[in-house]
């Protein structure tokens, strides 16, 4: 078992989770990959971790670009994808290829505020609490099956810095912790909905990211 890491900005996520890949709690990471040059790929050659540029641009669809990031995944010998801040819809040439094995994290509790800039929309909408939610991805806009969230209190005087660090923070504790639990076979996809081995739902670990 190994993951692939596919991100497209700075990759504090990636690098939570090589982090936990190097202390154990998580299968070695086998690729990180981006669609355009960022911090992410920096992290991975700093942590000694095959990384790949792969710019939608050289390709003439979705289609042909999905096909050759199935493709990279595969040759790289992952079984479990996890998007970390990945910005863009995949398509079900690339879900289909690795189902019921692609994550992502989404810095809100969905089904609220899915899309971009969801803690301008958290701020917005005057909620008391944001967070994050790890799901499977399934080809809509944050819309694929809960597997864990994480909440964090909106505080008099936030904006969308303070309060975007204050989820960032959750979501390198939720991460590693759900995607560990999917690489382990505690979680796994039926049928559309995410399903849960006993021990996780009776320790409450699906409401708070662990430590
Ligand atoms: C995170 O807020 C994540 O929830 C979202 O994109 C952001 C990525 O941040 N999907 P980073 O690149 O991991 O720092």
């Amino acid at each position: 078992m190994s993951l692939a890491l596919l991100a497209s900005g700075s990759g504090s996520n990636v690098q939570a989770l090589l982090d936990a890949a190097a202390a154990g709690t998580l299968p070695q990471v086998a690729l990180v990959l981006a669609n355009v040059p960022c911090r992410a790929l920096e992290r991975a050659a700093q942590a000694g971790v095959p990384s790949q540029l792969l710019p939608q641009q050289d390709y003439h669809s979705r289609e042909a670009f999905d096909a050759a990031l199935a493709q990279s995944v595969r040759d790289a010998g992952a079984d479990l994808v996890c998007l970390a801040g990945f910005l863009r819809l995949l398509t079900p040439t690339f879900l289909g290829a690795f189902p019921g094995r692609v994550l992502n994290i989404h810095p809100s509790l969905l089904p609220a505020f899915p899309g971009l800039h969801a803690q301008r929309q958290a701020l917005a909408a005057g909620v008391r609490l944001a967070g994050c939610s790890v799901h499977f991805v399934d080809p809509g806009t944050d819309t694929g099956a809960l597997i864990a969230q994480a909440a964090v209190p909106v505080l008099p005087g936030d904006d969308e810095q303070a309060l975007s660090a204050r989820i960032l923070n959750a979501e390198h504790r939720l991460y590693p912790a759900a995607a560990g639990w999917v690489a382990q076979g505690h979680v796994w996809l039926e049928a559309g909905r995410a399903l849960f081995a006993p021990h996780l739902t009776a320790a409450g670990a699906l409401h708070s990211p662990a430590a």
